[in-house]
């Protein structure tokens, strides 16, 4: 690969945001490392990019020690990386006390250890060159609370506060840390959650963005300063309003 050759490592590669965020991604990268559980699905992003990014598909399950651990290795083999997206995650339906802890404790593992993991791996490679953009995924669901999100709404909250010091600390030194806030947007994430109650069809149409337009928005964002990045202006009306009710409380 030559010097100036761009790579991204994506977490979650094998379906919605993940999967928009490596199509754009490989319009400025050359090299994308893909990871994700699904074997299949990466090996068909693979095929999809196939003359505009070499794809690196890294089948790991980021709730483990052991998959966090080779998508680390990955990141030293085929890095340094340029962009680092943790995008990785899910949300089961329902009120803390009767969803299983197992599962809550996954989610945990995978918005927040992992994803510390591979800041803390990335970091020390983006310093030395000066430059590097780290995006973690979180959620509109970060700045409100309420019945339903209580361990979900709590994972995006840390890392919207977690983005912030991370940028705070590395001002400076060319890196961007971004905390990108979707909306509801229209991708595999409410599936598992409508089998087990969740009304899809009650969320006003207009609160639906497509993965494209969320992604371009992020990407859009960098270089603007801002950290918590809302996509769209019926989620930015909605955080201005939740901010402004947090402020006064
Ligand atoms: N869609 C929304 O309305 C919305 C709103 C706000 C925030 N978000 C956030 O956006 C991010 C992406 O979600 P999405 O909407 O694109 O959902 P999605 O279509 O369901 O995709 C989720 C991705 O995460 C991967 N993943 C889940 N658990 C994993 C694990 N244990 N190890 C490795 N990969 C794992 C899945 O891959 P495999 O199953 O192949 O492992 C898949 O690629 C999440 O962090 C979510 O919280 C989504």
């Amino acid at each position: 690969m030559p010097e100036d050759s761009l790579t991204a490592l994506v977490t979650g590669a094998s379906a919605g945001l993940g999967l928009e965020f490596c199509r754009q991604l490989a319009e400025r990268c050359d090299v994308i490392i893909a990871v994700a559980r699904r074997r299949d699905r990466l090996q068909k992003l693979a095929q999809e990019l196939d003359g505009s990014a070499e794809v690196h598909g890294i089948v790991a399950d980021l709730s483990t020690v052991e998959g966090v651990a080779a998508t680390l290795e990955a990141l030293r083999q085929k890095g340094p990386v340029d962009y680092l997206v943790n995008n990785a995650g899910f949300s089961p339906f329902g009120q803390f006390a009767d969803l299983p802890i197992d599962v809550q404790q996954e989610m945990v593992s995978v918005h927040c250890n992992a994803t510390l993991a591979l800041c803390r791996g990335a970091v020390p490679f983006m310093r030395e060159r000066g430059a590097g953009v780290i995006i973690n995924v979180s959620s509109l669901g970060a700045l409100m609370t309420g019945k339903g999100m209580a361990v979900y709404g709590a994972t995006k909250a840390f890392l919207n506060y977690f983005s912030e010091s991370l940028q705070a600390e590395l001002a400076g030194t060319g890196i961007v840390v971004q905390a990108l806030c979707p909306g509801f947007t229209r991708t595999e994430f409410h599936e598992a959650m409508a089998q087990h109650g969740f009304e899809r069809q009650r969320i006003p149409e207009e609160l639906w963005m497509e993965s494209a337009a969320v992604v371009q928005a992020s990407l859009q964002a960098i270089g603007t300063g801002e950290v918590i990045v809302v996509p769209g202006e019926a989620n930015q009306a909605l955080a201005t309003s939740l901010l402004a009710k947090a402020g006064a409380g």
